[in-house]
């Protein structure tokens, strides 16, 4: 059953289907978006032993022809080479600009495929079919899209929006309880910037899917609106990712990218009171805490600084992060990139609460 749609106005305009069991109605939403069209899902290995046959049934029973390219599960999948062997197959199997393509999948299957749909013919249309939460509460919104080079996670990527978000919160029920974890660092996250009430309903598990997803949506929706291209007010989605990237890149992604924000937001409410800010950070220690996340961190101030500056969020010699006022109450503060090296220094100590 449909729970909520929700409208985004950006550059392309569209809908965020969010419910339960919503699956086999799925060709009824995305037909009046591109007509009779061939369809080419992309999804992961973990996502296609489940469900990959389910989709294409359902959309081939709808009258749709329907493909599926499948790449191995995992973060080091977000790779320029799945993305030119993505578009290689999209063109050997003469899709036109007329056709699109769907990401099923969690939030690597999703960048890959909207930056191949952003390039491909210079541009097609994509569905985002989330299986995660954090997907379905981030990554599936807002048309971020990227692959990670080398050098960093997601350094190369492009703003494009999808045709329709369509977030069927029973696939979760799939999940690991480490990566449903990673999608409940995002939903503190959402509660730690901008709404206390979702944080106090965080508090209280287990909390109701639907319900938190929709307002997750909603906080993210309206930042987007107001700054899809991350010039401001959208570098507030960021809280606990400055430092969450670093940890996740030091450790070579063994560390998750949940694992990581939590660890990361951890580190940014203990700078804010160092920069004139309230403290929130045993509040939140014990709510991260009671989600089950290790807060430890393994690496010098030296290290993760280093880290950071290879961050997209960095321009010229400041880097802006995002320090909580308030449970509720975020504010971005630009700092040069010394003064943030002397801030980490002055957390990392030996004495770190939460050193490992
Ligand atoms: N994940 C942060 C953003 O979409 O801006």
């Amino acid at each position: 059953m449909i729970y909520k749609t929700i409208h985004v106005e950006a550059s392309r305009s569209y809908d965020i289907i969010i419910g339960r069991d919503i699956l086999p109605q799925i060709a009824g939403s995305i037909r009046p978006l591109t007509g009779d069209c061939r369809l080419c899902i992309l999804t992961d290995s973990t996502v296609d032993a489940l469900y990959g046959d389910k989709l294409v049934d359902l959309l081939t029973d709808a009258g749709f022809a329907a493909d599926k390219f499948v790449i191995p599960a995992g973060e080091a999948s977000k790779c320029a080479d799945n993305l030119l062997d993505f578009l290689n197959f999209l063109a050997e199997c003469k899709y036109t600009r007329s056709d699109a393509l769907i990401a099923f999948g969690g939030g690597v299957v999703g960048d890959l495929c909207g930056l191949s749909a952003a390039l491909y013919l210079r541009g097609v249309k994509y569905i985002q079919i989330p299986t995660t939460l954090l997907a379905a509460v981030d990554s599936s919104v807002g048309g971020k899209t990227a692959i990670d080079i080398p050098a960093g996670k997601n350094l190369v990527g492009a703003f494009y929006q999808p045709v329709l978000v369509y977030c069927d919160t029973a696939l979760m029920d799939t999940l690991s309880p480490e990566i449903y974890r990673d999608g409940c660092a995002e939903v503190i996250k959402y509660g730690v910037i901008l709404d206390k009430q979702l944080y106090e309903i965080l508090q209280r598990q287990p909390f109701e899917r639907e319900y938190v997803v929709s307002r997750c949506v909603e906080i993210k929706r309206d930042v987007v609106q107001q700054d899809e291209f991350d010039n401001g007010l959208r570098g507030l989605l960021n809280f606990g990712h400055t430092f969450g990237h670093a940890v996740e890149k030091l450790s070579d992604f063994a560390v998750s990218h949940g694992a990581a924000v939590a660890k990361g937001m951890l580190l940014a409410a203990r700078m804010a009171p160092l920069c004139g800010l309230c403290n929130v950070a045993d509040e939140l220690v014990e709510l991260l805490h009671q989600y089950g996340f290790d807060l430890s961190v393994d690496y010098s101030a030296d290290e993760i600084y280093e880290a950071i500056l290879s961050d997209k969020k960095r321009r010229g010699g400041d880097i802006t992060v995002v320090l909580p006022r308030a449970i509720g109450n975020c504010t971005l503060v630009t700092l040069p990139v010394e003064r943030l090296y002397e801030l980490l220094k002055q957390i990392l100590t030996e004495d770190y609460e939460y050193k490992a």
